[in-house]
């Protein structure tokens, strides 16, 4: 069975994966770009927004985990866009005509639309289903291959919940956030379920790594 994974999710020490006041010109609301500091020096940031440099030490190595294998993406209509963006029929999410993802994208929303077939291989398709539902089209979508999470912190959260994840990628960034939407509210003893390691890099970020037991 092709895996569920979650990569370079980036959370506050105080467990925010977003701050407060998301909007078009502020995907993260007050968080800014902090949360993802670490990642955008890396290599495999660079590589994909096309230009050369970055780091390619312990971070890269986790980093450039998130595309290969994937063949589809499920996220929240957080990610998608700002608040409201459902009222603007020919908004076209938040990447340009050629978004990052090259695959089939599978956005929950509770007021879907008709598909829209992107540049370079992204087909966004709007979904009001629960978690195992659009998992279970993820998967026919990705055929044969890994559906990845790609959030906000509450389609994560729901998915963690649901138990569908196999492996998950969080890290730790330090700042204090203080406001926004967290990641682990609601959620309890994941150390049952899942083995956890952690790994800190010399940029000050720490690489938490979850694997499911026994699949
Ligand atoms: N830290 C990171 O690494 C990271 C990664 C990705 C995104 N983000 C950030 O996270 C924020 C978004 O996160 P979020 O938690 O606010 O929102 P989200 O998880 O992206 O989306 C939640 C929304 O999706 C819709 N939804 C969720 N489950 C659904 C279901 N089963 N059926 C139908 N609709 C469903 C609902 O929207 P409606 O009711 O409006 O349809 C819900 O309010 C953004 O700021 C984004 O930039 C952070």
């Amino acid at each position: 069975m092709s895996q569920v994974r979650i990569h370079n999710f980036s959370i506050s020490l105080d467990g925010f994966a977003t701050g407060e006041g998301q909007a078009a010109d502020a995907p993260f609301g007050h968080a800014g770009e902090r949360l993802h500091e670490w990642m955008f020096a890396t290599r495999f940031w660079h590589e994909m927004v096309g230009g050369p440099g970055g780091s390619a030490g312990a971070d890269n190595a986790f980093a450039e985990r998130y595309g290969p294998g994937i063949g589809a993406e499920i996220m929240g209509a957080g990610k998608f866009g700002p608040p409201g963006w459902q009222d603007d029929p020919g908004y076209q999410g938040a990447w340009g005509p050629n978004p990052p993802f090259h695959t089939p994208v599978f956005v929950l929303t509770h007021r879907p639309r008709p598909s829209m077939r992107m540049e370079g291989g992204t087909t966004f398709h709007f979904l009001d289903a629960t978690p195992g539902e659009a998992l279970e089209q993820a998967r026919k979508a990705a055929d044969g291959q890994d559906v990845r999470i790609g959030g906000g912190p509450t389609v994560v959260r729901d998915f963690v919940t649901a138990g569908l994840v196999d492996c998950m990628h969080v890290v730790q960034v330090p700042i204090v956030l203080g406001r926004g939407v967290r990641l682990w509210d609601g959620l309890e003893s994941l150390e049952e379920s899942y083995d956890i390691e952690a790994v800190s890099t010399p940029s000050g970020v720490t690489h938490l790594t979850f694997t499911a037991k026994n699949r």
